[in-house]
């Protein structure tokens, strides 16, 4: 029975034929368990005897068959390790990670500073209506910015709706849905007839700020706008106001920053130029102004309590001075490394 047990394990190669030929040697119907049950029939005296043999019999077969089994788990393992192998040399496809466009996260920035002062952010639609890009921020019908050359109008002319110019309708926008006391802040895209080079993209984006309560004028402005110069470019870092004209601030003015980096020192200085204000110190940077009552009124506001300050800077301008960006279509072509470079992945 061991003989024919050793035989038939050594004969298994894998572990399914083993459990049959297990099941058939050392199984409850196998001949060494049909023998071992036998002894209890045998007269006292041959007990002992064939107990001992069958005893060793099946220690022998259970032997051979733990042996046979260690022997075929390991080459099943073997060629399961070989079959599930991950070949690590091979080339992967890696996924790139996405970053923020440079432009959303000076957004970010901007919008950052104002909400940690209360101010709120306001949007509007790009698709916008003429009375609120124009009319109702004081434009005459005959101003020149409503001409054909530089505003996309929307078909049909009779809905008068065009991409608006500016983000200046989110004034009048919020001042008609949110009332006063009003802080907001608006960053959105505007949209020009304008070619599209190196200085120039008929979509860029502008961030409009708009305060109205009572008792705030210029000096409430240049606070503001000192703030937001300092928070973004460091401490002592100052805007200027040169006066200007927009119909719906009065007075109006250009706002310039200090230029961050020379604080002003390369002017007049040719052995220390400065790349990033042109050596002029200065760095015009949107426009700004005292709220024309005209609009206030036009959103059904008492201007005799009410009065606001308002601003709106050039943001694709912002990226590129403060980052030496000089080509303007890198903005929209949508290279990841453009966008890497300028803000880091975002990892
Ligand atoms: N909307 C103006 C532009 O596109 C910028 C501007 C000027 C916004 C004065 C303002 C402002 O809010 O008060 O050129």
């Amino acid at each position: 029975m061991v003989a024919e047990a050793v035989r038939a394990f050594g004969a298994a190669t894998t572990t399914e034929e083993l459990r049959v030929a297990k099941g058939e040697h050392a199984g409850e119907n196998s001949p060494i368990a049909l023998a071992n049950r036998g002894i209890g029939k045998m007269a006292p005296q041959e007990r002992k005897v064939a107990g001992a043999e069958i005893g060793a019999a099946r220690a022998a077969i259970n032997a051979a068959l733990a042996t046979r089994v260690a022997e075929l788990e390991a080459v099943e393992l073997q060629a399961r390790l070989k079959d599930e192998a991950v070949d690590m040399t091979l080339p992967v496809v890696l996924q790139p990670q996405g970053a923020l466009h440079p432009i959303t996260a000076l957004f970010h920035e901007m919008s950052d500073v104002f909400v940690a002062m209360g101010w709120e952010i306001e949007e509007g639609p790009e698709a916008e209506a003429e009375w609120l890009n124009f009319d109702s921020l004081n434009f005459t019908p005959d101003h020149p910015a409503r001409f054909l050359s530089d505003t996309l109008f929307l078909d049909p002319p009779e809905d008068h709706k065009l991409m608006r110019t500016q983000t200046s309708p989110v004034q009048m926008r919020s001042l008609l849905t949110r009332g006063v006391p009003l802080y907001i802040v608006s960053p959105g895209k505007v949209y020009r007839a304008d070619e599209y080079d190196a200085t120039h993209l008929p979509v860029f984006h502008q961030l409009e700020g708009l305060a109205v309560d009572k008792g705030l004028g210029m000096a409430d402005l240049k606070g503001t706008l000192d703030h937001l110069a300092q928070a973004m470019f460091g401490a002592g870092v100052n805007t200027r106001l040169r006066p200007h004209y927009f119909p719906f601030t009065e007075p109006s003015a250009e706002m310039d920053l200090e230029c961050f980096v020379c604080h002003g020192e390369s002017v007049g200085n040719p052995e220390r130029p400065c790349r990033t204000c042109k050596s002029e110190g200065w760095i015009e940077w949107g426009g700004c102004g005292v709220v024309n009552p005209r609009v206030l009124a036009a959103a059904g506001i008492d201007t005799d309590i009410y009065s606001g300050f308002a601003f709106g800077m050039g943001v694709d301008r912002t990226v590129m001075f403060r980052n030496d960006a000089s080509d303007l279509r890198d903005f929209a072509e949508g290279d990841i490394r453009f966008a890497r470079q300028l803000v880091g992945g975002a990892r």
